[in-house]
């Protein structure tokens, strides 16, 4: 199977643990007999500041015409405080590419990582679907009399039926395919009783053609104190946009923090893209220190996505044997460089794994 990776590396660490990404990738690919074809896009900070282009004019065309799936690293850059070209380049493909769905998996891989007394990785294993397109971030509202002591600031949190009804239905459908069997819808819709409301009514409408999976519902503010109290409760976690970027962030805390955590901001009908959660950390970037396993970790969600369950399966055996084993980097207690965790999951699936045929027309 021959696949098209658009790869945009970005700022600071993103090109680091993006090159061990898409070194993992590529091994896993060609131990399952795949080809692979990235092809990198230097959109970024230093193009930015060298012809004050961020996503170039007919780049979203170009990405749903010649590719199948995009990785990208991480955006932001201090020489651009107002993050013009990250806004640009990441929501320009949010929205753009209609990317409504972001997954963010909360999964222990070793027990040492998590913060929790006492729990082991068959507690901590679920996933956040998070509605990326609306709710409080589309940017709506006004300011009236601003910079006075009468100042009125609105920010509208948008909710449509399309919007609620495609979300819930993702991740109805997401459980079903990845043999779930248990939802759990959050929000507010004791304090928020417009949109919130839709979404009580959404999920009321949309669980009955679900006989399959349980469906259940907390508060979002009950959900973050359940996520800590007892976490082995929980295998789809569905809920809008800004609860969603919360509790995913208390979620990566507890499984080893961001230099571990992926993500996939997924549109199933169209072209989808995958991230690790973390920025940019300026402060190592180019020092060969940062952690690869976030970005790692999401190419393997990218393979699972294009269809490669097996090869996705293999990255994460990597990825636990490197952390049991201590073949980290420093912020896990290890003394590896980024690159060479990279190599060290690389070759560990090819020797680990019985190669298939192995594709020789590779660029
Ligand atoms: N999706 C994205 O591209 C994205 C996401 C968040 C932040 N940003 C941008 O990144 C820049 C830095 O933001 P920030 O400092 O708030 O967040 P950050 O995630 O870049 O870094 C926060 C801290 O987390 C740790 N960390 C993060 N990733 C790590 C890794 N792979 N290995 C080891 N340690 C890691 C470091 O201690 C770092 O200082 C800003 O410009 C911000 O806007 C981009």
């Amino acid at each position: 199977m021959k696949k098209r990776i658009a790869v945009v590396a970005g700022d600071g660490i993103g090109i680091e643990v993006t090159r061990e990404a898409v070194k993992v990738l590529q091994a896993a690919a060609q131990v399952g007999g795949h080809e692979l074809a990235c092809t990198e896009f230097d959109w970024g900070a230093e193009r930015y500041l060298r012809e004050r282009v961020s996503l170039p004019p007919g780049a979203l065309e170009m990405l749903r015409r010649d590719f199948d799936v995009i990785l990208l690293g991480a955006l932001g850059d201090p020489r651009i405080p107002d993050m013009s070209h990250a806004k640009d380049i990441l929501f320009g493909m949010r929205f753009g590419l209609d990317l409504y769905a972001n997954l963010r998996p909360v999964k222990l891989l070793h027990p040492k990582l998590t913060p929790l007394r006492d729990r082991g990785v068959e507690d901590l294993d679920f996933v956040i679907v998070r509605e990326n397109t609306e709710g409080l971030y589309v940017a709506m509202g006004g300011n009236f009399k601003k910079g006075t002591r009468d100042e009125v600031a609105l920010q509208e949190d948008v909710n449509t039926y399309k919007g609620v009804e495609r979300i819930i239905r993702f991740a109805f459908d997401y459980a079903r395919a990845h043999g779930r069997k248990r939802l759990l819808m959050s929000d507010k819709s004791n304090a928020l009783g417009y949109g919130h409301d839709l979404w009580q009514r959404v999920f009321a409408e949309l669980a009955p053609q679900y006989p399959d999976i349980e469906s259940r519902h907390l508060y979002i503010d009950n959900l973050a104190f359940q996520m800590v109290k007892n976490p082995a409760q929980f295998e789809v976690i569905v809920t809008c946009n800004m609860f969603g970027d919360i509790v995913s962030d208390l979620g990566a805390s507890l499984v080893g923090g961001l230099g571990l955590a992926p993500s996939g901001n997924v549109n199933p009908d169209g072209l989808s893209m995958f991230e690790p959660v973390h920025g940019s950390a300026p402060k190592y970037a180019g020092q060969n220190v940062a952690n690869p396993l976030g970005a790692i970790l999401t190419a393997g969600m990218l393979l699972d996505h294009l269809g490669l369950s097996q090869e996705a399966a293999w990255v994460e055996e990597a990825a636990k044997a490197s952390i049991a084993e201590g073949k980290t980097t420093r912020d896990l207690g290890g003394s590896l460089k980024t690159s060479e965790v990279g190599d060290w999951l690389a070759n560990f699936i090819a020797a680990r794994y019985p190669a298939r045929s192995v594709p020789t027309n590779r660029r």
